[in-house]
């Protein structure tokens, strides 16, 4: 039997024509080698497994080819220096690997062995990826260099994270952003590739897997990867669940069901036939967000805010469960400990109400609990009807922000779900709970504009607070803990990584 080689190593991008979903990119890179006006420094940024480092690839071998006609960007992939390149072993085209403490001594390094003459072809092509993971020194010998590049030298650097990048670096270069693949988009690759393989697989299992790989060709193709040497006939929606580890939706909406009715001994019995059955908990998380996100779409729609804010609480905690199920030792606890713990409170929270934020004694919660359904007559004599607000003094509700909610696609909208908007002459106030959702939100500021131009006109601002209450304090729930700049630091010092974070009591 010949030996398996991987689909994604197969299938990676040997022309531009082959490079899916990165039209602009791809067309502004073409012209650049065609006319000969190739810049010193690229910066390619974006969305993990989008092809960047494949592009950039690509880039150096066009560049070193030597059966390309003039008139065309597309590598001969015949010439021996483009079988260098996809062999690995052309000398001229050098990857370095910025998140490892090699790469950084490998860019200290080139300063000096840059100015070399190429090997072999007219150009030498540098592809640093993770480059945002260079250190202060290691960006500044980079600096250097970029600033009076060899004429042979092309530098390439790969990133998912840009705005960690200084700004004297991206200055320098010409900056390409990487797409998401749309499901589209990673459904045609797919069949593509299955066809090449002579593999069936079923229309819904592809739709399966190109939704699970949220926008990355790397992991689309990973996951068909995964499927086609272990099934033996063709790849049916139930085959690449089990086999993937995706539980069944109607079994997440169960399990869903009882964490939030307060069934914390059914939700725990639950997961556990989830698990039994070889559901992954990654998965099941993910399942149990999307769940919760579209009751939550359902719950604003119909002005619900009770249950609007239950469910925003109960989605920050799973946003976080999400993160923390990556690196924790013992996910499967982790899991069962989070959700038991919402199912409680989702018990305790309904029927009577927790004190209300203002008494400092009241312990803070590890997760934000729900929001009081009534609160008492000395704080619900101030608030809007209904007792429901925590803020003493709340403005008439404000109508038109639910339909711009509407407009955003599911993405955006997720990162405003918890913004309560305040409208003040041509100034929205968008008031969050959550820090992670506060910060989220103002990424996503462009998408919203428009919509709210449309509805309080064209000089409106708007300004994102965050809520000083107990719940929005920053701790170790505000942010990742690996955002903080004290971790980072400690990280960076001893080239580590964070596996396990524990809350500490205040
Ligand atoms: N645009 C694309 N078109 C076709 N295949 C792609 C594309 N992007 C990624 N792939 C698939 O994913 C694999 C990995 O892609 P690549 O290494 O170029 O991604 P990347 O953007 O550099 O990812 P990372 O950010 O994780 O470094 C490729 O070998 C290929 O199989
Ligand atoms: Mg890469
Ligand atoms: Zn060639």
């Amino acid at each position: 039997m010949p030996e398996y080689q991987s689909l994604y190593r197969k299938y990676r991008s040997q022309t531009f024509a082959d490079l899916v979903g990165q039209d602009a990119s791809s067309r502004a890179l073409q012209g650049a080698i065609i006319s000969g006006r190739v810049a010193h420094a690229y910066l390619f940024s974006g969305s993990r497994g989008t092809g960047k480092t494949s592009a950039a690839r690509l880039l150096a071998k066009s560049l070193n080819c030597t059966g390309r006609p003039r008139s065309s960007a597309e590598p001969c992939n015949r010439c021996e220096s483009c079988l260098d390149v996809m062999s690995g072993s052309a000398l001229d085209l050098i990857e370095i690997d910025a998140a490892s403490n090699r790469g950084i001594d490998d860019v200290r390094d080139l300063r000096e062995k840059v100015n070399l003459a190429p090997a072999r072809g007219p150009y030498k092509v540098y592809i640093i990826d993770e480059a945002h993971g260079l250190t202060g020194d290691a960006f500044n010998a980079l600096l250097k260099t970029l600033e009076e590049p060899p004429p042979h030298a092309v530098f390439v650097l790969c990133t998912t994270d840009a705005q960690k990048m200084p700004l004297t670096v991206i200055g320098r270069c010409q900056h390409f952003v990487f797409r998401r693949h749309s499901e589209e988009m990673i459904i045609g690759r797919l069949t593509h590739i299955a066809k090449a393989e002579k593999v069936a697989v079923d229309p819904e299992a592809m739709q399966l897997i190109a939704r699970t790989a949220q926008g990355s060709m790397r992991d689309a193709v990973g996951l068909l990867d995964q499927l086609v040497p272990l099934a033996s006939g063709p790849i049916s929606l139930e085959g690449a669940r089990s086999l993937l580890g995706i539980a069944d939706p109607r079994v997440l909406d169960s399990l869903l069901d009882h964490v939030l009715g307060g069934e914390a001994a059914s939700a725990l019995d639950e997961l556990n036939r989830i698990y039994a059955a070889g559901g992954e908990l990654r998965q099941v998380v993910r399942g149990l967000m999307e769940g919760c996100r579209d009751r939550l779409v359902a719950a604003l729609t119909k002005r619900d805010q009770v249950a609007a804010r239950r469910l925003s609480a109960v989605l920050d905690a799973l946003l976080h469960l999400d993160g923390e199920v990556r690196r924790h030792a013992e996910p499967r606890l982790l899991v069962e400990a989070t959700l038991a713990r919402l199912a409680v409170e989702a018990e305790t929270t309904q029927p009577t109400p927790p004190a209300p934020p203002a008494v400092p004694t009241a312990a803070p919660p590890a997760v934000p609990t729900a929001v009081p359904t009534a609160a008492p007559p000395a704080l619900r004599a101030t608030s809007a009807q209904g007792g429901e607000e925590l803020r003493p003094a709340v403005p008439a509700p404000v109508t038109g922000w639910s339909e711009v909610l509407e407009k955003l696609n599911r993405t955006v909208r997720a990162a405003y779900l918890d913004a309560q908007p305040e409208v003040d002459g041509s100034m929205l106030v968008l008031w969050f709970r959550y820090g992670f959702h506060h910060k989220k939100a103002q990424e996503q500021s462009a998408q919203l504009m428009p919509h709210v131009r449309a509805w309080l006109g064209d000089d409106v601002k708007i300004d994102y607070r965050l809520r000083d209450t107990e719940t929005s304090k920053p701790g170790p729930r505000s942010a990742s803990p690996e955002d903080d700049p004290f971790v980072r630091e400690i990280v960076k010092r001893f080239d580590g990584r964070v596996t396990r974070v524990k809350e500490v009591s205040e």
